[in-house]
């Protein structure tokens, strides 16, 4: 069998390094940038009231019955049983379910682009 190339192995040891060093710090960021964006959009999850038809964990009054549960979020695979369930996709449905599901009765609520991108950040943090 045969490994990886002298040179191949060389290239690894020295490109991953300094790859992670330059990585790095904009990880760092985007992680700071990801948590803020978490915290809107589990504020915004109780300022649109989707916990008056969704139980959603981590939302202050978030019990609602009339339709699906968020808990556990994500780990699920479909979005209302026929998208697949990416963060952009999610958003856009947050933003506009009948565009993606026409007849679905889940309504449309007049949330914005950037505050369904975060609503859906923080539900792919519920495990
Ligand atoms: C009037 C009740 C109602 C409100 C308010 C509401 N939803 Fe829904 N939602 C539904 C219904 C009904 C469905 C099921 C739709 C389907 O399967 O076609 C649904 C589906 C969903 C799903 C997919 C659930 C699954 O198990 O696949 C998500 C995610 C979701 N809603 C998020 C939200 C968010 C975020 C808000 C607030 C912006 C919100 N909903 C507000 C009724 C509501």
């Amino acid at each position: 069998m045969l490994g990886p190339s002298p040179l191949r192995r060389l290239a690894v040891k020295v490109c991953v390094p300094a790859w992670a060093l330059l990585a790095g710090p904009a990880y760092a960021e985007g992680g700071i940038q990801d948590s803020q964006q978490v915290q809107r959009g589990r504020a915004l999850l109780a300022q649109y009231q989707c916990g008056a038809c969704h139980t959603i964990p981590g939302v202050p009054a978030a019990r609602g019955e009339f339709a699906q549960t968020l808990r556990g979020w994500g780990q699920r695979s479909y979005i209302a049983g026929r998208l697949p369930n990416r963060p952009e996709l999610l958003a856009r449905w947050i933003a506009e379910p009948q565009a993606l599901v026409p007849g679905t009765a889940m309504p449309s609520m007049g949330v914005s682009a950037s505050d369904a991108q975060a609503m859906a950040a923080y539900l792919f943090t519920l495990r």
